[in-house]
């Protein structure tokens, strides 16, 4: 049994892009009986970037409403919120001790930001410690994670080896698990989808608003009659990601044909995000009309973790002297 744990920052509500690169692949691994799996809210982490607390708040119940609207199942996935478990910010701080100062600066999260040093808190600068002791607290095997955090687990493996030599055998060491495969959703605009490039399509928005959102979508202007080119659309592209093969062959025809503007493309594409998400956007809507009940599924997900932290404190805490 293979234990796999990744988290997601609460910085937004989960967009197109993120539920299909992230949630649907990350929930199919969790519901593989092979794997035990740790998912959490990294809303500590957004502490370095978002400073409203209601946002947070609210991102944070989106963030659990939009992976339990499609399908995550608390009772078979261990589902909480980072910031339930304050044993990882003790952890944090002995791995901090671990961690040398070279490699933390070397950090792009942190190098990224070398041009506006006044907006680097401590937080931006030892993230991939607290990122290190989310993984290390639960004895974690594998960490799916996009490109980007790949970085962040090579410090997290150095961090844990460097203790584990102090120390003595403490921890797992920790695998990244990047698929290079991973289908990049292209936004309204046609760049990455990404809550940063504000070309978003947020499927959990009520209706009205969320056709307006797909209104919006650029495309060139060729008049309606002349025939168009679907591998160069933005609502073609969009639309191939959501609708059946047979569909996207229908569409795929009607654009070299001539004679179908984009408005109907557009339109096409809302019915079927709408049809196709319906029953996770009703889910989504009454768990954000319900926040009783997604505190109480992320409580039962947070006594599961805690168990798993206070025994890896224990050994830490020995280890280290003190006790
Ligand atoms: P972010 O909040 O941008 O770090 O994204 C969270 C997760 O969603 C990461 O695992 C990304 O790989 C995934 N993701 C973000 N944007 C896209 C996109 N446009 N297409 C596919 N996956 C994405
Ligand atoms: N830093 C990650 C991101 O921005 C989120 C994260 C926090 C995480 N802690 C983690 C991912 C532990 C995997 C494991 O996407």
């Amino acid at each position: 049994m293979a234990r796999i744990l990744t988290g997601i920052q609460s910085t937004g509500i989960p967009h197109l892009g993120n539920i299909l690169g992230a949630i649907k692949p990350a929930i199919e691994m969790a519901n593989n009986p092979n794997n035990d799996a740790f998912l959490f809210i990294a809303d500590l982490h957004s502490l370095t970037t978002i400073f409203d607390p209601n946002i947070r708040k609210e991102h944070t119940y989106g963030v659990a409403a939009a992976w339990l609207a499609f399908g995550l199942d608390p009772e078979k996935t261990v589902f909480y919120r980072q910031s339930d478990v304050t044993e990882v910010c003790e952890l944090t701080w002995d791995l901090c001790c671990s961690a040398p100062y070279p490699m933390l600066a070397n950090a792009t999260s942190f190098k990224d930001k070398l041009d506006r040093l006044s907006d680097v808190n401590g937080g931006i600068f030892i993230y991939p410690v607290l990122m290190a002791a989310d993984i290390i607290l639960y004895d974690a095997n594998f960490v799916p994670v996009g490109k980007d955090q790949q970085q962040h687990l090579e410090m997290t493996r150095d961090i844990a080896s460097t203790f584990n030599n102090r120390y003595g055998e403490t921890f797992v060491i920790p695998e990244a698990k990047v698929d290079e495969q991973v289908m990049i959703i292209p936004g309204i605009d046609g760049q990455k989808m990404s809550k940063s490039y504000n070309n978003t399509v947020n499927i959990f928005l009520p209706d009205k608003e969320l056709r307006k959102v797909i209104m919006k979508i650029i495309t060139d202007a060729t008049p309606v009659e002349q025939p168009k080119n679907p591998d160069t659309c933005n609502v073609f592209k969009l639309y191939s990601y959501v609708a059946t093969t047979d569909k996207i062959e229908e569409m795929r025809q009607n654009y070299l044909r001539g004679g179908y503007g984009y408005g109907q493309a557009k339109e096409a594409l809302y019915q079927t995000l709408v049809e196709k998400f319906s029953k996770e956007r009703e889910l989504y809507a009454n768990y954000m009309n319900n926040k009783e009940e997604l505190d109480k599924k992320l409580k039962i997900g947070a006594d599961k973790a805690r168990v798993v932290a206070q025994e890896t404190l224990k050994r830490v805490r020995t280890k280290l002297g003190f006790k």
